[in-house]
């Protein structure tokens, strides 16, 4: 039995669909069974309210976990949990630092990967760079015709949701991929005007790139996300990327056999989300 979290996100939407067609047995963690998704044992629970989740956990094997927010304030009884009932967890974490025991976190998902780390669990942690997905925040201005945002000639290597959820269905059902930190990427570097451009060709329409100064999407993410910190960080992070571009990897063809969808399979598969 594979329970996995944040089903009705991009990345556990997939993984839920990927490990039934695969004949698998599959639990979803979800907060409201209304929005459980078809065909899957669905029980409820709380990723912030540990003490939801037992029912859950009961008689799981694995556990395909995700983070949401931005904190991982109640992630430490959440890990003790799943090490009490699973063997093995897959965590969605992002491209960061392997940190010693000592260093001090800069972003929540070291936070989460020390804490599953000091398990006994059978661990491996996905580490994706920038989702495609999260293109999906330009939609109202795709449909607009311009896309008003920081740092256009940032280059990145955006990767789609189901090739993540491919990987870890890849490492759910097969064996030797205990203590593994895969590094997972698209196929080719973008500037986010380029980005822009490939969403309106797919939907045909031109998009043109404006040029949003630091400051006003400071305020605006600040609105959006709270945390300054991530924001901040986040900020400098897509500045990096005009001089350094975000790192392509061969993760995802090594461990599949097959490419990496590109970007613009991605805005494909997402047409209707920009019309
Ligand atoms: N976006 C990026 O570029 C990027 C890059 C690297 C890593 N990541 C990481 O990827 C993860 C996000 O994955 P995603 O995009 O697939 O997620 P997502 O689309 O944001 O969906 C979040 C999922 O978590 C569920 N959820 C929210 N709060 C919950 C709670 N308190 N308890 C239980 N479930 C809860 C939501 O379910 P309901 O709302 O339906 O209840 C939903 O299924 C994050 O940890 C993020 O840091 C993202």
């Amino acid at each position: 039995m594979i329970l996995v979290t944040g089903p009705t996100g991009n990345v556990g939407r997939h993984v839920v669909s990927q490990l039934t067609a695969a004949g698998l047995e599959v639990r979803a963690l979800v907060r409201d069974p209304a929005r459980a998704p078809e065909g899957v044992e669905a029980v409820k629970g709380d990723l912030f309210a540990p003490e939801t989740l037992e029912p859950a956990l009961e008689g799981v094997e694995s556990v395909f976990l995700i983070w949401p927010g931005f904190a991982a304030a109640t992630a430490a009884p959440v890990v003790k949990l799943v090490a009490a009932h699973a063997r093995r967890i897959v965590y969605l974490s992002a491209d960061v630092e392997d940190l010693a025991d000592d260093e001090r976190p800069t972003l929540f998902h070291q936070e989460i990967e020390r804490l599953i780390r000091h398990t006994g669990l059978s661990w491996t942690f996905l580490r994706p760079g920038g989702f495609a997905a999260n293109t999906l925040g330009w939609a109202e201005q795709i449909r607009q015709g311009v896309v008003r945002w920081p740092y256009g000639e940032a280059r990145r290597a955006l990767i789609h949701e189901k090739d993540i959820a491919a990987v870890a269905v890849h490492v759910l059902t097969s064996a030797g991929h205990g203590g593994a930190r895969y590094v997972l990427s698209g196929p080719e570097q973008l500037t986010q005007a380029e980005q822009a451009r490939i969403i309106g060709e797919v939907v045909g329409r031109e998009v043109r790139w404006e040029e949003m100064p630091p400051d006003e999407a400071r305020e605006w993410l600040l609105g959006s996300w709270g945390e300054a910190t991530f924001v901040d960080g986040a900020l400098a992070t897509w500045r990096s990327f005009v001089d350094a571009p975000e790192r392509v990897t061969d993760t995802v063809p090594r461990l599949l056999g097959r490419p990496a969808l590109t970007f613009r399979e991605w805005a494909g598969d997402h047409a209707g989300d920009f019309r």
